[in-house]
């Protein structure tokens, strides 16, 4: 994976870079980076902070045979195998927040965007954005981001690297979808759940339908967030913000 690289001063969102070469039939591994992106976008319709030289904006092609109902598979994938690389480079503890954000003692570092284009119920492709807070600091920060979100270097006291840090993303990323290529869903969903900071406590899941609370307690097969209810019973999740329950 990244083997065809593109990189790009400025962008208006790696997103729309990758998609026209997804269109033009670039193949799976194909990788834009951008300095700087001028209209980054994040999950539900929000935009991505990302100012130039500080951070990582990446866009990663994927073509992989599956049906369309198991995107989010991939999704889950994507948060683990960037929470494996940034744990090994930073030393820091990384938890996912369901389903793929990436938390430095409760505040954001990281965000992925998954994307994709199907035909049949199949996919054709996959776009996964990756979105690192990696050298910014607080002067980046707007006063309301900067009490949901930190990057590492403001996490770590250092600077980093940000060619190794990608390097050792692509490395994880290649490894993980390796593995869930040969042997499935299964020890992904494992390895999700072992990093994972949101199970097993009360949160407020805010859903299309309206929020509700419940324990989220694990994925399911397909990569939904099985969710206990305070009056018993189950709910199963496959969009959705976690917030802190309500006191
Ligand atoms: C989120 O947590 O809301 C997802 C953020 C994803 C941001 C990345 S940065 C590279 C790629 N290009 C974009 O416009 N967004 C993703």
């Amino acid at each position: 994976l990244g083997r065809h690289l593109l990189l790009k001063a400025v962008v208006a969102s790696t997103q729309n870079e990758i998609r026209q070469l997804a269109e033009e039939g670039a193949p799976e591994g194909t990788l834009v980076i951008a300095e700087q992106q001028e209209k980054g976008r994040g999950r539900m319709g929000r935009s991505w902070l990302s100012p130039p030289g500080k951070g990582v904006y990446m866009s990663l092609l994927l073509r992989p045979d599956v049906p369309l109902p198991l995107a989010p598979q991939l999704t889950l994938m994507s948060a683990v195998a960037l929470c494996r690389a940034l744990t090994r480079v930073t030393g820091l503890a990384i938890g996912i927040k369901w389903p793929n954000d990436l938390l430095v003692e409760g505040r954001k570092i990281s965000g992925i965007l998954l994307e994709s284009a199907a035909e049949d119920e199949r996919i054709r492709y996959v776009v996964v954005g990756l979105g690192i807070a990696v050298n910014l600091d607080e002067a980046d920060y707007s006063e309301e981001l900067r009490a949901r979100a930190v990057s590492l270097k403001m996490a770590a006291g250092r600077a980093f690297d940000r060619a190794a840090l990608i390097g050792e993303v692509l490395l994880e990323f290649e490894r993980l979808y390796a593995v869930y290529k040969e042997q499935g869903f299964e020890p992904i969903r494992t390895l999700w759940e072992a990093n994972a900071v949101t199970l097993n406590k009360t949160v407020t899941l805010h859903t299309a339908q309206g929020p509700f609370d419940g324990i989220p307690r694990e994925l399911d097969a397909s990569g939904g967030l099985r969710v206990e209810l305070p009056g018993g019973g189950w709910r199963t999740v496959y969009s959705a913000e976690v917030g802190d329950a309500a006191p």
